[in-house]
């Protein structure tokens, strides 16, 4: 048996979990938020944020979860990739953490943690299309470590949603207001589509999506719905290419972005045109959170390897293929 607590920081949400033995017992969380949206997301203030909420995020925590402190067995915590102000609150808590309670130090890839999560939903192997605000990525497992097969070559696919949202004068985060006038839409604009092999572009179709709202040409439904449609089939094809390439048989939908009803649906007939099983956990665990930090801190700390805490650091840019793999 093993319980071990989680702390997320990659971004705007602080979050601290506890998992025991795969099972997740709490999974409390606060994000910084700021009517200007993404764009004016200054990493310093998302870092104060962080400070002041994280205490009591843990007694949240430890009280959802009906645990004494003591129990703990590890403290893991997101080591990246992230914004650096954010990802070193995060740290500094979970060092303070080992110190007091002398437990050692698990260090978690964030993109990994979306996917290994996933296994709570069944999926044993998946192709994860992980969109989120600043991440786009098909991730999976080959060959001794987590590849990246496609990803977006500019913008996430959340924040080119929420900039266009914002542009629109629908405030932060676009997403879901973007995903409501959408369901309201019926005419389909033509707009660019741009994938290349397993790679996506968004920042051409941003620019003429921008112009179509400066010009008043068309509804804001039809803009939505016409926007919605491109992008999450430019999504959809990179997984289903990577399905292809990898012959993997199952598809997991992970990133804020993966709330979007619409994006799940041409998921699901995707996967069933292809004979493929389709994952999507429940909102609480697609979003920043972290309990996934938890969980892949649980599988790591399980398999023998910790942090040295006098030589570990934040890793802001940690790429998904440069994770050294040793608990698989
Ligand atoms: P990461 O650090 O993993 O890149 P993040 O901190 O940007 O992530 P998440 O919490 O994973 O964020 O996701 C936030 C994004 O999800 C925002 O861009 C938001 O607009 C988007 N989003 C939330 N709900 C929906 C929805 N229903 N449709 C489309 N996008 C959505
Ligand atoms: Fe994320």
């Amino acid at each position: 048996m093993t319980i071990i607590l989680g702390i997320e920081s990659t971004a705007h949400t602080f979050g601290v979990a506890v998992v025991k033995d795969k099972k997740i017992l709490s999974n409390c969380k606060d994000a910084f938020t700021t009517s200007s949206g993404e764009g004016g997301m200054i990493p310093i203030e998302v870092a104060k944020h962080h400070i002041k909420v994280k205490d009591e995020l843990y007694s949240k925590a430890i009280k959802e979860a009906g645990i004494s402190e003591s129990k703990i067995d590890a403290i893991a915590f997101s080591i990246g990739p992230g914004l650096a102000p954010c990802l070193l609150e995060g740290m500094k808590f979970a060092k303070e953490l080992s110190f007091r309670l002398n437990k050692p130090l698990v260090g978690v890839n964030h993109c990994i943690a979306h996917l290994e999560v996933g296994e709570v939903t069944g999926a044993k192997d998946p192709v994860m299309l992980y969109a989120s605000g600043a991440n786009t990525q098909v991730i999976a497992y080959e060959a001794g470590k987590y590849r990246v097969f496609g990803e977006t070559l500019d913008l996430g696919v959340g924040n080119f949603i929420d900039t266009i949202a914002r542009h629109a004068g629908l405030g932060f985060p676009g997403g879901p207001k973007i995903q409501e006038l959408a369901s309201k839409g019926k005419n389909y604009i033509e707009l660019p589509y741009r994938v290349k092999g397993m790679d996506i572009a968004l920042s051409g179709i941003q620019t003429k999506v921008k112009q179509m709202i400066d010009r008043k040409e068309y509804s804001l439904e039809d803009i939505s719905y016409s926007l919605q449609e491109t992008v999450f089939a430019m999504l959809v094809e990179t997984a289903e290419r990577a399905l292809a390439h990898t012959g993997k048989k199952e598809l997991l939908l992970g990133g804020g972005v993966a709330c979007n009803s619409r994006l799940q649906e041409m998921c699901k007939i995707m996967c069933e045109e292809r004979g493929v099983k389709f994952f999507c956990p429940e909102r609480s665990l697609l979003v920043d959170n972290a309990g996934m930090i938890a969980y892949l801190g649980e599988i790591i700390f399980n398999s023998g390897i910790t942090e040295d805490i006098s030589k570990v650091d934040i890793l802001p840019r940690q790429r998904t293929d440069d994770v050294e793999v040793k608990w698989k």
